[in-house]
């Protein structure tokens, strides 16, 4: 029995030591590093490459690293039996709805136009809307999704959330389905996705669905880069269809230089970073995770290989 960390990036050693200082007695390697591959039955990953895990042939619990698990299902066929475990943390949840109130305020008191407007000291007023006659539209109501919800709905804004299945949050309407989709669209002024990529959601960001959204609509996407079809926004919001977007994932990071988001003035590109797991605040649910399949106990935060989340 032993623990392997597969991250393919460098905070593999943070964790290794996180990890170790909580189980001293457990044999923790880092793979490729270690030839140890075959005795790993619990394996803290992220973003492994195409077909990796087949080095890990008697593994029974993967923990993903953060709160997708798109990167593991995407990549590697996942042996029956294998429990895959994602991390919940209210860090994560809580940044989430940091970064997504930033992008809203700032897409709403026009910062960057006046950024723009500062380069060439051009002095013009532009009128704006308030907290209570915006509509957030949020897609993806899960563990994150609905907390951010719930808080945009606290300070006011008019907050509505499309899922798979409805949901109760206090002061969130709730749309469900695709049937459901134009009237959740119809009324939105920010629309914000917190979607899980799964074969259902990839490309849902398309010209189909972002130009039933009404005119000055603002995007702001930090699901996954496979949500959104890159080519499609650029001509919505040079249309003046969109006011703008921010977007905090794409579908090849890092980003690349001659990619045209990043050179546009109404595409506000942030590198991944609306929510980073923090290993202080994470390793304790790993540890608790990796106990719990010792003892053979229901695992925290499993997700269905089925659903894909
Ligand atoms: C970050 O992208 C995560 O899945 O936690």
């Amino acid at each position: 029995m032993s623990i392997a960390i597969l991250t393919n990036h460098k905070e593999s050693s943070t964790w290794k030591n996180a990890l170790q200082a909580k189980l001293p007695d457990t044999k923790i390697n880092i793979f490729n590093e270690s030839k140890d591959a075959e005795n790993a039955d619990f394996l803290v990953c992220w973003k492994p490459e195409k077909d990796q895990l087949n080095a890990f042939p008697n593994l029974k619990v993967i923990q993903s690293l953060g709160a997708g698990v798109d990167h593991i299902f995407d990549t590697n066929k996942i042996g029956k039996g294998v429990k895959v475990v994602r991390i919940i943390d209210e860090r994560l949840t809580v940044d989430m709805w940091e970064y997504t109130l930033a992008a809203t305020l700032n897409h709403m008191k026009d910062f960057a136009k006046y950024n723009r407007q500062e380069s060439y000291q051009y002095w013009r007023q532009h009128t704006y809307k308030i907290i209570p006659e915006t509509t957030v539209s949020i897609m993806g109501l899960g563990q994150i999704g609905g907390y951010v919800a719930k808080q945009f709905a606290k300070l006011g804004f008019k907050t509505q959330g499309w899922s798979n299945s409805p949901k109760k949050i206090r002061k969130v309407k709730s749309f469900v389905g695709e049937k459901q989709l134009p009237k959740f669209l119809k009324n939105t002024d920010v629309l914000i996705n917190i979607l899980p990529l799964t074969a259902a959601t990839t490309g849902i960001l398309n010209q189909q669905l972002l130009s039933q959204l009404p005119k000055g609509a603002y995007l702001i996407s930090v699901g996954r880069g496979g949500h959104l079809v890159e080519g499609d926004l650029i001509p919505l919001i040079d249309s003046d269809h969109l006011a703008g977007a921010t977007l905090d994932v794409f579908h090849t990071e890092p980003l690349p230089h001659k990619h045209p988001f990043w050179r546009h003035s109404k595409v506000q590109v942030t590198p991944h970073v609306a929510s980073l797991t923090n290993v202080e605040s994470a390793v304790n649910q790993v540890v608790e995770n990796y106990q719990r399949m010792k003892r053979g106990e229901k695992l925290l935060n499993e997700v269905s290989s089925e659903k894909g989340y």
